[in-house]
């Protein structure tokens, strides 16, 4: 894994949105997975600038999201949907025809796992996909435990991440129980991986995942350590309990 550190939230969005711009201008048809969340805000609003000041278009390029909340409807502001909405695709030119988010009012929600991943394996696969991490490693939805060997599935939301997402709802009892994620397995099939990681409250998971070499399903990055290009852009905050920097700056 590749580290890359950032001074802050804003930087370290400035480095993610510069790789997913080259990727997108010398590969036109670019499949990219995306990710809800607080992390990848400033890198969407850094693509949107981008595309209004150089026109970098996203006409051919497809998007594959990583999650959406089971029993939340598309257009309700909770949803995943409309998230990405609000803070891309309504600022961008991707066709409609060419997002991908799993649909989480699927009357039969194991068949809607199956076909988002049939989805995700259509022809070549994602080319970069961006990540964020939960504090307690989770990437997507999977939660500590889930098999590295999953693919497109139901999941039990844990304690912690509800909480954690309950700032942008009303209240905890609102936050949905349940989530479709990709998998593990699904995840790493992407050619190229960004994980962001910002702020303090990453910095004890971050600590966690590298100063060991363990791969451990009870921290679900960890997986990442079999992918052969995975990025890590982690701000200072993130990075503040790692006492050796051995890191690659950039
Ligand atoms: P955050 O969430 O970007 O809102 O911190 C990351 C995650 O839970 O994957």
């Amino acid at each position: 894994m590749k580290i890359l550190e950032a001074k802050n939230y804003h930087e370290m969005s400035s480095i993610a949105a510069k790789i997913i711009i080259e990727k997108v201008q010398s590969k036109p048809d670019a499949k990219l997975g995306l990710a809800t969340g607080g992390t990848p805000i400033g890198l969407y609003e850094e693509l949107i600038q981008d595309y209004r000041s150089n026109r970098t278009s996203y006409e051919r390029v497809c998007t594959y999201n990583l999650d959406e909340y089971v029993g939340i409807n598309p257009e309700d502001s909770n949803s995943y949907r409309y998230f990405m909405e609000e803070h891309l695709f309504a600022h961008i030119n991707v066709p409609e025809s060419q997002i991908h988010i799993p649909d989480g009012t699927a009357e039969d929600l194991e068949a809607e796992c199956e076909r988002y991943d049939v989805e995700l394996n259509r022809g070549e696969g994602v080319d970069i996909q961006i990540l964020g991490i939960g504090s307690n490693g989770h990437i997507g939805f999977n939660e500590p435990g889930t098999s590295f060997s999953s693919h497109t599935h139901i999941v039990d939301l844990t304690e912690t991440t509800r909480k954690a997402n309950a700032r942008f709802f009303q209240r905890l009892e609102e936050v949905p129980t349940q989530a479709i994620t990709m998998g593990i397995a699904s995840i790493l099939k992407a050619k190229e991986i960004l994980l962001l990681v910002s702020g303090i409250n990453k910095a004890e998971v971050m600590k966690k995942l590298l100063t060991t070499d363990e791969v451990d399903e009870q921290l679900p990055a960890s997986a990442l350590k079999n992918h052969h290009n995975v990025t890590i852009i982690a701000d200072e905050e993130a990075l503040s309990l790692l006492r050796e920097k051995k890191f690659q700056y950039k």
